[in-house]
């Protein structure tokens, strides 16, 4: 497995075809895994990146205490098979001067995180469009957990033409539900019980879906739960289109449950189909 920092090192040492890629802000889990081992099953040379982005992270948010550990994240990507990792420092990465952004305009990153989280997009697509072009994949692998940086991710992709197919990869949870998150390690021992009743308030909208209910009477079977939650501040829980985000009335093929929301030492994100 070769490790390499600097972006000028990688075109000597990637294949002209057949990169599986995988991006990642290490601290690494069994959801990354996931997208690794598929990675690893569809493409003849599999390359991960490690990077804490600071662009995605608000002034407000986590960038400084962010879990980081290299060591054991590349022991786990040579386990794996991996062929090649990319760990740039946020000065290469970024060098002093450097002015160019990539952004997804409209709704779809206006709502949900993007209201949530100012500017966090726009630094999700300036990372993954300056990846793409210095990784050059075939396929990109991202988690299901972030829905809507993944559908933003596929617009991008779309809009710009760049060669390669972007995978969904499904969440991983925990036994009790909880999705596997790198934040999860802030969660107190109590604050971790009750992050479960997250998946359940999706599972609970989605069970009201199979019942025949309302998207209006599914939300609030989610909501009832949610309210249970101690020390929990709801950002928004939503059934929405799949493709558009645009909040439903009626239920439509893939209707996806978000739910955000914040205990007072972490933010938790989830979301499922509750509509097949
Ligand atoms: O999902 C993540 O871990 C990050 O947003 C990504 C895609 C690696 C970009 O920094």
């Amino acid at each position: 497995m070769r490790v390499l920092r600097l972006p000028e090192e990688l075109a000597s040492v990637l294949p002209s075809k057949g990169v599986g890629f995988v991006p990642t802000m290490g601290y690494l889990h069994e959801g990354h895994l996931a997208l690794v081992r598929r990675a690893r099953k569809e493409n003849p040379f599999v390359a991960v990146s490690i990077f804490v982005n600071p662009l995605q992270f608000g002034p407000s948010e986590d960038y400084e205490r962010y879990p980081r550990d290299e060591a054991r994240d590349l022991g786990m990507l040579e386990a794996e098979g991996v062929d090649l990792v990319f760990l740039p420092s946020p000065k290469d990465f970024y060098p002093e001067g450097y002015a160019t952004y990539v952004e997804v305009t409209g709704p779809l990153t206006e709502r949900f995180e993007g209201a949530h989280r100012p500017g966090h997009f726009r630094g999700v697509t300036t990372v993954v469009a300056k990846l793409f072009h210095l990784l050059r994949p075939e396929r990109a692998y991202f988690g299901e957990k972030d829905y809507q940086q993944l559908v933003v991710i596929r617009r991008m992709v779309k809009d710009l033409h760049f060669p390669l197919s972007v995978v969904g990869v499904p969440t991983v949870r925990e036994p009790d539900g909880l999705a596997l998150s790198s934040r999860n390690v802030y969660l107190t021992p109590e604050h971790r019980k009750e992050a479960a009743k997250l998946y359940q308030a999706l599972l609970a909208a989605r069970e009201a879906a199979r019942a025949g209910h309302s998207v209006d009477e599914a939300e609030a079977a989610a909501r009832a739960i949610l309210d249970t939650i101690p020390d929990f501040a709801l950002d928004y829980f939503a059934i929405v289109h799949p493709g558009t985000f645009a909040p439903l009335e009626d239920w439509v093929p893939g209707a996806r449950a978000l739910v955000a929301g914040r205990f007072p030492e972490v933010r938790l994100i989830d979301n499922l189909e509750v509509y097949p």
